[in-house]
């Protein structure tokens, strides 16, 4: 990424995203304008919901039932994905497998209970290589019955956009040439924090961090914090990790509690080969009295993922193709196993409550960022033990991992690579549960 002379300035200008706490909730796509660079250096005409993109915070209860209804007000048709939340099938957006896509002006009510606490998102399932990078997203919030003890429950949500010098969207969502590469990268890019957000020197935050870009995976380092992390991708850690290097994959989300150690602010910066790029920053003023807080704790566990990995059936996929993979060119520039795009029939059908054992090889050389619908997968360490719980799982190029899911949940369900572009250009396919 290249520092541009409006890149310099970060902190101020934050977008406000608007917090919704009820369980019954619309949520209206339609034209936004936003300001996404700093003020004074021009707004952006772009998507949103409810009047701002990102859209509305949802914050849910665990195992409560939520209704949402969305509202088509693009000029395309689109439909709302509820990024890694183990639902019905019928309720997870995805057009061509689970249900229409909603046309301009149309309407569709959502009902979902969601099983499990933790950090999820929402976003445009149809075209969503342009409806997101556009704006149709935001973040989705499972609240725990019992939440850790912090002063500010944060939501950090780290995006890039393509933008002319005075705010417009550059536009190229369809080119070729980024879909066979890396994918479609913004020139600009944030963390986007509710700009009311005040800290105190001292105080415990938890940081929701999740990456809504479409392709771009992004390096953190948080600056002005002492902390763990206490979960990824929405599942909590059985024990706190150390913070180490972040690396957010699209889609992926990491939750952080940690004691404010800055004294005057908490900054998010993107290391680059240029250098650190400032992704923007909380302020920090005054400090925080009161007794020391203890250690920070695991939180609480969510229902249900006991591998069977003697029985587990295995599914290779092997990913291929991208510039000098030896593909086509157009929607078929990558592929799994061979194939790209959905077939009629699924790539494989499970037992419900069978384990599956995939086994990602990434025969390209680039990274894809692989996400399976309506479950949570363990990844396997190279000694085949269950590791980290998660719904999206990075892949360097020339890599292979193995991961296991529980396939408990009935239903048709989306695999693919979560670079948007990629998705588009053909690396996806399905998988069934009876
Ligand atoms: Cu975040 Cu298929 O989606
Ligand atoms: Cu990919």
């Amino acid at each position: 990424m290249k520092r541009r002379s409006f890149l310099a300035a970060t902190g101020a200008a934050l977008l406000a995203p608007r917090v919704s706490f009820a369980s019954s909730t619309v949520l209206s796509a339609g034209p936004v304008v936003a300001q996404i660079l700093p003020e004074g250096d021009g707004t952006t005409a772009t998507w949103g919901l409810n009047g701002s993109t990102p859209g509305p915070a949802l914050r849910l209860a665990q195992g409560e039932r939520a209704e949402i209804t969305f509202e088509n007000g693009l000029m395309q048709p689109s439909a709302l994905h509820w990024h890694g939340i183990r639902l019905e099938n019928a309720m997870d957006g995805v057009p061509g497998l689970t249900q229409d896509a909603v046309p301009p002006g149309g309407r569709f009510d959502y009902s979902f209970v969601p099983p499990d606490a933790g950090t999820y998102w929402y976003h445009s399932h149809n075209r969503s290589w342009e409806q997101v990078a556009r704006g149709i997203y935001g973040p989705l919030i499972v609240e725990e019955t019992t939440p850790p003890d912090v002063d500010h429950d944060v939501i950090v949500m780290v995006d890039d956009w393509r933008l002319s010098e005075t705010g417009e969207q550059l536009g190229g969502y369809d080119d070729l040439h980024d879909r066979a590469h890396a994918g479609r990268m913004g020139n600009y890019a944030r963390a986007l924090v509710d700009p009311a957000v005040q800290l105190r020197q001292g105080e415990r935050v938890r940081l929701r961090l999740i990456n809504v870009a479409t392709d771009r995976v992004f390096p953190v380092q948080i600056d002005g914090i002492k902390g763990r992390i206490v979960a990824l991708d929405g599942m909590p850690l059985p024990a706190p990790a150390p913070i180490g290097d972040i690396l957010l994959a699209p889609a992926q989300r990491i939750d952080i509690i940690a004691d404010v150690t800055g004294a005057e602010q908490l900054g998010f910066v993107f290391p680059t080969r240029d250098g650190p790029y400032d992704l923007g920053a909380i302020p920090v003023s005054g400090v925080r009295s009161g007794p020391a807080r203890g250690d920070i704790a695991a939180l609480p566990g969510n229902p249900g993922h006991s591998l069977d990995l003697e029985a587990a059936s295995e599914v290779p996929l092997r990913m291929e193709g991208g510039a000098m993979g030896g593909r086509h060119s157009g929607s078929d520039v990558w592929a799994f196993n061979g194939v790209s795009d959905l077939l009629e029939a699924p790539l494989r059908r499970f037992e419900r409550g069978e384990t599956a054992r995939f086994r990602l090889v990434n025969d390209t050389r680039w990274a894809h960022g692989i996400h399976l619908h309506g479950h949570h997968f363990h990844e396997l360490g190279p000694d085949g033990a269950p590791g980290a719980l998660r719904d999206t799982t990075l892949v360097e190029p020339g890599a292979s991992i193995e991961i296991a899911a529980v396939m408990d949940n009935p239903g048709k369900w989306l695999l693919h690579c979560h670079m948007l572009g990629h998705q588009a250009a053909g690396m996806r396919t399905w998988v069934e549960v009876a």
